[in-house]
């Protein structure tokens, strides 16, 4: 990316996003906000937070349950959501999106309500060291819950998984895979397609962890292959506390209830329920409208740009920011793969990664610091954190100038 900015449609467009977001519009400690903590949380636009409010000062009751007029908007509203997320990623059915919390409570969904059930010792479950936590410790829970054993498909010194030793670790004893897309402290992007194809040659599910490549990346789960996909809204410029999974009908169809409660059932005695159809099976109880309202609104902005140019004008920037980086006098960059989309990790001198953030605060900049909730990652690095700048649609060069420079101030701190 060359600086000053492109003139290119696509960075034009995009370049214009920015005033859409109003926390990016303030100061911080001073400075205007560079904000480069998206992979935690991304902000989110105007008509995101104008489509939650209008929802609640209009539109507002419970879902699935009333014969009144709000009732049956707020419905509409829930379900039309429903079907933009399903074409959103190109599910072949709206009974196929599953409304959750979040990512976590999708995966957990998924090892709670289709591994339990079937697993047992001898039994194996296949993630990747590059996992977040959230992609690990449901699948330890249902170990423990069922005698299966966990593997790990290894990574290398880049932090790219190492398909051949994942291709030696699939057998017959695998009964699920689970690998994320994106990596969330190092920013790889796995080879999904390859993936589900080798595990799919001997009939394994694949669940994918998409909570850092819906924000990033065109998704086309009928593409990928994949059975389930996970991800969340709050990732994605929508609000927090709504997520979805996306599964295979017929493996949803095979699966029980998750959870029981209101709106999942069809008919209760004490003598026994008959559950909903799907995706309603899987949703007890009243669910997040509004956030599912609100994402249905983010959905709506990332398509008015297009994922494609999203993800071309974050490739780019990314190569940018990593540039610039490097040339940082004693940075060391965590996180080097081939195939990368908008994170990029780094230690600083010998310089703690929380009082790099700090002082990076003090300029009006945002970064994540720590283990990033995937501290098997820190472990291979021996390390206990990095500094994570984390770059969304509404980034650009300056902001990565901004970092820099400011990287610059931490040095001359510390010297
Ligand atoms: N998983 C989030 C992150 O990477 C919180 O920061």
């Amino acid at each position: 990316m060359s600086h000053p900015q492109q003139n290119d449609s696509t960075t034009v467009v995009i370049e214009n996003c920015r005033s859409d977001f109003p926390a990016l519009q303030q100061e911080i400690n001073g400075q205007p906000l560079v904000y480069l903590d998206s992979a935690a949380s991304a902000q989110q636009p105007a008509c995101v937070i104008d489509a939650v409010a209008d929802y609640q000062h209009h539109n507002h009751a419970n879902v699935h349950r009333g014969v009144h007029t709000l009732s049956h908007r707020a419905t509409d509203a829930y379900e039309g959501a429903r079907d933009k997320i399903q074409a959103f990623i190109n599910a072949a059915s709206r009974r196929e999106i599953v409304l959750t919390s979040g990512t976590t409570e999708s995966i957990n969904l998924v090892a709670q309500s289709y591994c339990r059930p079937r697993l047992g010792p001898g039994n194996k479950i296949l993630i990747s060291h590059l996992e977040h936590h959230s992609n690990i410790v449901p699948w330890q829970l249902v170990c423990e819950q069922t005698g299966a054993e966990l593997v790990v498909t290894p990574m290398d010194d880049a932090g790219q998984l190492d398909l051949a030793a994942f291709n030696q670790m699939l057998s017959n004893e695998v009964r699920i895979v689970s690998i994320g897309h994106v990596s969330n402290a190092l920013g790889t992007i796995n080879p999904i397609k390859d993936i589900v194809a080798q595990a799919h040659a001997l009939d394994i599910p694949v669940l994918i962890d998409g909570a850092q490549g819906v924000p990033h990346l065109p998704i086309d789960v009928q593409d990928l292959g994949c059975d389930f996909y996970a991800f969340s809204g709050h990732k994605m410029f929508g609000p927090t506390g709504v997520g979805v999974l996306y599964g295979r009908e017929s493996l949803l169809e095979e699966m029980p209830p998750y959870q029981g409660g209101g709106d999942m059932i069809l008919e209760v005695s004490f003598e026994g329920t008959t559950y909903n159809d799907l995706p309603h099976k899987f949703e007890a109880g009243t669910p997040n409208i509004s956030g599912v309202v609100g994402m249905g609104a983010a959905i709506d902005y990332l398509q008015s740009i297009g994922v494609s140019r999203i993800a071309q004008y974050e490739h780019d920037l990314l190569e940018y920011m990593t540039q610039q980086l490097a040339r940082v006098d004693g940075i060391r960059l965590i996180g080097t793969a081939t195939d990368k989309a908008s994170v990029q990790s780094f230690l600083l001198d010998d310089i703690h990664p929380h009082d790099v953030g700090t002082i990076l605060d003090h300029q009006g900049i945002a970064i994540r610091t720590g283990h990033h909730c995937a501290m098997p990652v820190m472990d291979y690095f021996g390390i206990p954190g990095t500094a994570r700048a984390s770059l969304a649609l509404y980034n650009n060069v300056d902001d990565v100038d901004r970092l820099v420079a400011g990287l610059d101030k931490a040095k001359q701190i510390f010297a």
